[in-house]
C-alpha cells in the first residue's frame, strides 16, 4: 500500500517512541548559528513519510529550567498534582507537560489577584504594550522563574501554578532526507534556538533538546506529518525551482535524494543562501557532488554577510530572470521553504517582478499570473513557511 494510502500509524497521542542516534553540526566554529543535522532512528516502526512531509516531536523542558521553576516554587518537586485528570509529581508534569520559558496572562493575573501592585497595573488592558515589554522584549524575555524570584512574597501551591500555565505542544521540523535512501531514518536540519536574558541563557524547546538533550537510548515521541500541498511534481520529468535559504533547505535536500532514488529525470535547480560560505553552508559536499553528477542542474548560491551589502536569494532570482521565467514556461514548479515573515514574501514579490520584466506582464497581470494562476489554478507554486 502506498504511504498515501495508508493510515498513519502514529498521531499526536501514540507517537513512535524513537531514538536520536547522530546529531552533527552543520554550522563552523565561527558561525553565529548552531544548526544541526539529525537523525532519527525508524528502527522497528514501519512508520512511512513522502519528500514533503514533516516530522512533529515531542519534546521534553531542559531539566535545569525544571528545577530553577521548582526553586523558585519554595517546592521539592515530589508534590502530587493533576495534569488532565492523571495525577503526577510536580517535577515531572514541568518537565513533559507545560511551557516554561515565556510566561502566561494567566499567571500575571494570578499574581494580580494575589495583590502584586505591579501586577495589577500590567493586568489593565490599556498597558497590554507594557505587559508585552516587561514578559516579552526580545532578548530580555521573563519566565517564571525570573518573577517568582522578583516576588518572593508570593506563595503559589503546585497546582495553582500549574493551572496558569500553557501546555507544551508538539514541534513541526521539515523532513531533509527521502525514506527511499533511508528506509529506517528520518533526517532534519534545525537551527538551535538559543538567547541570553537577565544573566541566564534560555533555549527553545524542541531545537536544544534535539541538539544537547535526546542522545543514548532516550526516546522521544514523533509521528510524520502528511504535507500534501508541499509535495515534489507526480510526473518525475517536470522541472522543479527550489528556494530554499538557511533551515529552508531541509525538504529539497528530501526532494534531491527522493528524485535521485527514483531516477527522476526533471532538471532540478536550487537556490540556497545563508550568512557565510565558509561557515554556514549545509550540506555542501553533496550539493556539489549533485552539481558534478548533473542531479542538480544548476544551483545559486547568495551568502548575505560575505560581503559588504546584502545578497539574498532573491538577488539571485533577480539576476537569473530571464532563465526563471524560461523554466515556468516550460512547465517548472516553483517551491519556497523557510522564514515566512521577511524572506517568503521577498521571493514572491521577485517572482512578480520578473513575470514584469521577462513575461510582459502589467503589475496586475504579473500579480494575477503568480497569485490566481501560479499558485492557486495550477498549485505549481508551493511553500512551506514558518
Ligand atoms: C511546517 C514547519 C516546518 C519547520 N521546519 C523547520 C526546519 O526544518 N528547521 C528548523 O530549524 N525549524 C523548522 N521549523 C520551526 C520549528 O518548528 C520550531 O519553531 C523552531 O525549532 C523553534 O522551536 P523551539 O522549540 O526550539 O523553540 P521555542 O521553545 O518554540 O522558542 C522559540 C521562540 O522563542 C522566541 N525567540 C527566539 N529567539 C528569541 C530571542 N532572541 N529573544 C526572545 N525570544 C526569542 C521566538 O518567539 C520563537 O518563536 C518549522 C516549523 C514549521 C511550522
Ligand atoms: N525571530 C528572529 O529574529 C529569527 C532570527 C533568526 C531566525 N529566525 C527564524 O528561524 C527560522 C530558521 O532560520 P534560519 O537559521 O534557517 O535562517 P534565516 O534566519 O532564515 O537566514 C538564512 C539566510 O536568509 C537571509 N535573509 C534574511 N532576511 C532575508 C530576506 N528578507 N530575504 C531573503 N533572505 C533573507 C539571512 O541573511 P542575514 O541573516 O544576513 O540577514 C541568511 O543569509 C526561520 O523561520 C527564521 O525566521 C527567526
Amino acid at each position: 500500500m502506498s504511504a498515501e494510502a495508508a493510515k498513519p500509524l502514529y498521531n499526536n497521542k501514540n507517537p513512535f517512541q524513537a531514538t536520536h542516534p547522530v546529531n552533527n553540526k552543520l554550522t563552523g566554529a565561527e558561525s553565529e548559528k548552531d544548526t544541526r543535522h539529525h537523525e532519527i532512528s525508524l528502527a522497528g516502526s514501519g512508520l512511512v513519510y513522502e519528500a514533503g512531509d514533516a516530522l512533529a516531536l515531542k519534546a521534553t523542558n531542559d531539566p535545569e529550567l525544571v528545577e530553577l521553576t521548582i526553586q523558585a516554587l519554595g517546592c521539592t518537586g515530589d508534590e502530587t498534582v493533576k495534569v488532565k485528570d492523571v495525577e503526577k509529581p510536580l517535577r515531572e508534569a514541568l518537565f513533559r507537560d507545560y511551557v516554561l520559558h515565556f510566561v502566561e496572562k494567566k499567571f500575571i493575573a494570578k499574581l494580580a489577584e494575589r495583590g502584586v501592585a505591579k501586577m495589577v497595573e500590567l493586568s489593565k488592558p490599556e498597558n497590554a504594550a507594557a505587559l508585552t515589554a516587561y514578559t516579552n522584549t526580545r532578548h530580555e524575555t521573563r519566565d517564571y522563574v525570573d518573577i517568582l524570584r522578583e516576588f518572593p512574597e508570593v506563595k503559589l501551591t503546585p497546582q495553582e501554578f500549574c493551572d496558569t500555565l500553557r501546555a507544551l505542544a508538539i514541534r513541526l521540523y521539515s523532513i531533509s532526507s527521502s525514506q527511499k535512501a533511508h528506509p529506517e531514518s528520518v533526517h532534519l536540519t534545525v537551527a538551535t534556538v538559543r538567547w541570553n536574558a537577565h544573566g541566564r541563557v534560555r533555549r527553545g524547546v524542541a531545537s536544544t533538546f534535539l541538539a544537547e538533550r535526546w542522545g543514548g537510548e532516550m526516546t522521544a515521541g514523533i509521528f510524520a506529518q502528511t504535507q500534501k500541498h508541499f509535495r515534489l511534481p507526480d510526473d518525475p520529468n517536470t522541472p522543479v525551482i527550489m528556494v530554499g535559504p538557511g533551515t529552508g533547505v531541509a525538504p529539497f535536500r528530501s526532494y534531491l535524494e527522493e528524485r535521485q532514488a527514483i531516477g527522476a529525470r526533471g532538471k532540478n535547480w536550487l537556490l540556497f543562501g545563508e550568512q557565510r560560505a565558509s561557515q554556514d553552508f549545509f550540506y555542501r559536499e553533496q550539493f556539489e557532488r549533485w552539481q558534478k553528477d548533473g542531479l542538480l542542474s544548476r544551483m545559486d548560491l547568495a551568502f548575505s554577510r560575505d560581503q559588504a551589502e546584502k545578497i539574498y536569494v532573491q538577488t539571485r532570482m533577480k539576476e537569473a530572470g530571464a532563465e526563471i521565467w524560461k523554466w515556468l514556461a516550460d512547465g517548472a514548479y516553483f517551491y519556497v521553504c523557510g522564514d515566512k515573515n521577511k524572506m517568503a514574501a521577498d521571493v514572491h514579490n521577485e517572482l512578480i517582478a520578473i513575470a514584469q520584466t521577462h513575461g510582459g506582464k502589467s503589475p496586475e497581470e504579473a500579480k494575477a499570473f503568480i497569485e490566481e494562476g501560479l499558485m492557486k489554478t495550477e498549485k505549481r507554486y508551493r511553500r512551506d513557511v514558518y
